[in-house]
Parts: structure tokens; C-alpha cells; sequence
């Protein structure tokens, strides 16, 4: 197992929801990484999805140490570079192309890709990758896409996101194949918008509870 699929592990097996956030400043940022530390989820990945994002994951690493913090929506290598020097400690990528793997290859920052269907994942463990992401998880099958894959493919371990909720997160939490669940439930942009850091927290708290109810 080399050792960007051991680092997955760890970050992705400490808790069994993976917020998937997007900020409008890195103030935003580090005051949402608290509020999630607060209600005991321990990393996040913060998209590029808004202008802040390179910012809210520097100012993240420096000001909330005790949060892993990761980089979303990675879709070129120039984007991979910026996120490992802002600081993220791994990259989240929707899917995956060459360009993509060799800035993996060339860097110590973990990446966890994308997949959709048998052939990517093949793929993907082709290149070595044991560890991937299952997007976009709901619209592509769901948990039940998942739990066909596992006896066939049973090497690959997924945290699957897209169209998960509350509702729906013990489906994906029960299978072998899952590692945590990634989504942006925990972080609801009004209440990210209107600072409501208390309800934040308490959605946070809800799902770091999650493993034990599954
Ligand atoms: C992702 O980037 O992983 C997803 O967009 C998160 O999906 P959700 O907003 O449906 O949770």
C-alpha cells in the first residue's frame, strides 16, 4: 500500500462525513472550520468552486491547525500546484485525467479521484490508486451502484459524494466499500452566510455521531 493511500485512509476513517464546503472569504473559512471542529468533524474539503477557496485553505492550515484540510473541485494541474501551496493536506478531484496523475505523481499531497463506473475504477487501480472518490454518487446509482462493486472490485475503498444527506448517509455508511460519505449538508450556505456557527456545529455533531448509529 504506498503511502498517499495509507494518508487517505487515515483522513478519510476519522470521521464518517467529509464536509464539502464552499467559502466567500478566508475569514469565512477558518471561522466554518471551527465551528465543524466544534461539533467534532475533524477535516474538510474546501472547494474552488468560489474565488476564496485558495485563500480559505491557507488561512485554514495557518489559523485552524487541528483541522485537515483538503482542496475540491481540483480540475488541472495548475490548480493541483495552488492548492498544495496553499496548504491543503489532500486534493479532491470529480474525476480523473492524465494531466491530473502526473501532478499526483509529482507531488506528496495525497489525491483522491473521481470515479463513476467499473471501467474508471479498473482504471484507477491500475494507476495504483486504492482509495477514490464515487461521484456524482446519487445520480449514478447510489448505494446500491456501490454495493455491487464490492464483491467485484473489493480492493477499492470510495467516499462517495453528491446527493447525500441525513436522509440517506446510513445507505452508503453500512456498505464495506465505504469509508466516509463527503457533502455540503453540513455546511448550508445560509447559515454559512448569516454566521449561524452554533447550527454549523450541531449539524456537525449530528453526523460525527453517525458511525455509531450505522
Ligand atoms: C462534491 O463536490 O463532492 C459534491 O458536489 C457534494 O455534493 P452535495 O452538494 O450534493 O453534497
Amino acid at each position: 500500500m504506498s503511502q498517499d493511500t495509507k494518508r487517505l485512509l487515515a483522513i478519510l476513517t476519522a470521521q464518517p462525513v467529509v464536509p464539502v464546503v464552499a467559502v466567500d472569504s478566508a475569514a469565512q473559512g477558518v471561522l466554518l472550520a471551527r465551528a465543524l471542529i466544534a461539533g467534532g468533524i475533524g477535516s474538510i474539503e474546501v472547494t474552488l468552486r468560489t474565488p476564496a477557496g485558495l485563500e480559505a485553505i491557507a488561512a485554514i492550515a495557518a489559523e485552524v491547525p487541528e483541522m485537515v484540510c483538503g482542496a475540491g473541485t481540483i480540475l488541472t494541474p495548475k490548480q493541483f500546484e495552488q492548492a498544495e501551496k496553499a496548504g491543503a493536506e489532500f486534493i479532491v478531484s470529480p474525476g480523473a485525467t492524465v494531466e491530473i496523475l502526473d501532478a499526483a505523481r509529482n507531488s506528496d499531497v495525497p489525491l483522491l479521484p473521481g470515479s463513476a463506473t467499473p471501467s474508471e475504477m479498473m482504471a484507477m487501480l491500475q494507476e495504483g490508486y486504492e482509495v477514490l472518490k464515487f461521484f456524482p454518487a446519487e445520480q449514478v446509482g447510489g448505494a446500491a451502484l456501490l454495493k455491487s462493486i464490492a464483491p467485484v472490485i473489493p480492493q477499492i475503498k470510495f467516499c462517495p459524494t453528491g446527493g447525500i444527506s441525513m436522509k440517506n448517509v446510513g445507505d452508503y455508511l453500512k456498505l464495506p466499500n465505504v469509508l466516509c460519505v463527503g457533502g455540503s449538508w453540513l455546511a448550508p450556505k445560509d447559515k454559512v452566510a448569516a454566521g449561524d456557527w452554533d447550527a454549523i456545529s450541531a449539524l456537525a455533531a449530528e453526523a460525527s455521531g453517525l458511525r455509531d448509529a450505522a
